[in-house]
């Protein structure tokens, strides 16, 4: 079992790592109190069980899985149960899932009598390695994505590996991609090892992936709480990512498939030439065969396009980036003179 600390002063928290840890939860995390638990229908419902079990027993709401959950109906839904669980100020939410349920859980936890205690226990490789750590929390509305919402931490996350025994491997693969994404910003070692290993290798290395990971979120975190500034980084490949995200609508690419998309054009050449091996190892896409043109168009609505202009996030060499202020119109230029995202659809 490893241990990191996230100083952030008296909103510091703990991220435990190990095998086997779902039932000792309350005990890792320290719960005394009552709690609800949030998970969704495509989490095994052992999972939330062993968790309520931990704290001597607990009010579990299961929500429809997918990202039409991280809405103002599923955050009414949160707030609902645990007002007719009667929680008080001093009881707590616990999420057990993927990113979708660590967002919504962490908002109703942020919104609920102005704030009651977190717990994230993360359940995918996304949430593990990037989501469920740094206090971001929010919902989507008018087709628009994390629109709504707080920097909120948690007061503790603890991370099981076993549970990413019942994980496909395409889910695997596009949560790895956020683990990628912090490689090639700030860690060549951590590229080396997306580099160097089979993709079953980096399977079987998932426990370094993940610490390696979240040591770099953690750096950032500390430094950037509330992203004015360095935190920007972790957006790297999100903004044209969203964009595709957004066109292929709810049923489309996976979130860490559109993130892989979103990357390849904010690279130099030669940072491209060696990410786009490692992108077809991972079975993530390397080409867009949808309409790029409406993506980028989508992508205009992002929340980050303020004032005409976005951060952009470049990779000129692997372990290290640059923030550039580029107004929409560079940024959709650069997307489209991107031969893997304008495959030619004729
Ligand atoms: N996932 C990006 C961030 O936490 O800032």
């Amino acid at each position: 079992m490893e241990r990191l600390h996230l100083n952030l002063d008296k909103r510091g928290y703990d991220i435990t790592i190990g095998k086997g840890l779902l039932s000792r939860a309350g005990e890792i995390l320290g719960i005394k109190s009552r709690a609800l638990i949030l998970t969704d229908s495509g989490v095994p419902s052992e999972y939330a069980e062993a968790v309520a079990k931990s704290i001597g027993g607990a009010e579990i709401l299961t929500l429809e899985s997918g990202e039409g959950t991280k809405s103002i109906d599923g955050f009414s839904r949160v707030l609902e149960a645990m007002a007719e669980a009667s929680l008080t100020r001093t009881d707590a939410l616990i999420s057990v899932g993927g990113g979708v349920i660590g967002d919504l859980g962490g908002f109703a936890a942020a919104s609920y009598m102005r704030g009651i205690a977190f717990y994230n226990v993360p359940t995918t490789v996304l949430s593990m390695v990037d989501s469920s750590v740094g206090g971001k929390c929010a919902i989507n509305l008018c087709g628009i994505k994390n629109i709504v919402g707080a920097f909120y931490q948690p007061r503790g996350v603890l991370i099981d590996t076993d549970t990413l025994k019942t994980l496909d491997k395409r889910q695997i693969s596009s949560g790895l991609c956020e683990a990628l994404k912090m490689s090639l910003t700030s860690d060549a070692d951590l590229f080396g090892i997306f580099e160097k290993e089979s993709a079953e290798g980096i399977i079987a290395n998932i426990e370094e992936v993940i610490l390696r990971s979240l040591k770099i979120k953690g750096r950032v975190v500390e430094l950037d709480e509330c992203e004015s500034g360095l935190r920007k980084i972790l957006n790297f490949g999100h903004t044209v990512g969203h964009g595709i995200e957004a066109a292929e609508g709810m049923h489309g690419l996976y979130h860490g498939e559109c993130v892989a998309l979103g990357m390849i054009p904010m690279c130099s050449p030669e940072v491209k030439g060696r990410l786009i091996p490692v992108l077809n190892k991972l079975g993530l896409p390397t080409t867009y065969s949808g309409d790029l043109e409406y993506a980028l168009k989508l992508m205009m609505h992002d929340k980050k396009a303020k004032d005409g202009g976005i951060d952009a996030i470049l990779v000129e060499k692997i372990g290290s980036c640059k923030i550039e202020r580029m107004s929409i119109t560079e940024l959709c230029d650069l997307a489209q003179a991107c031969p893997e995202l304008c495959t030619d659809r004729s």
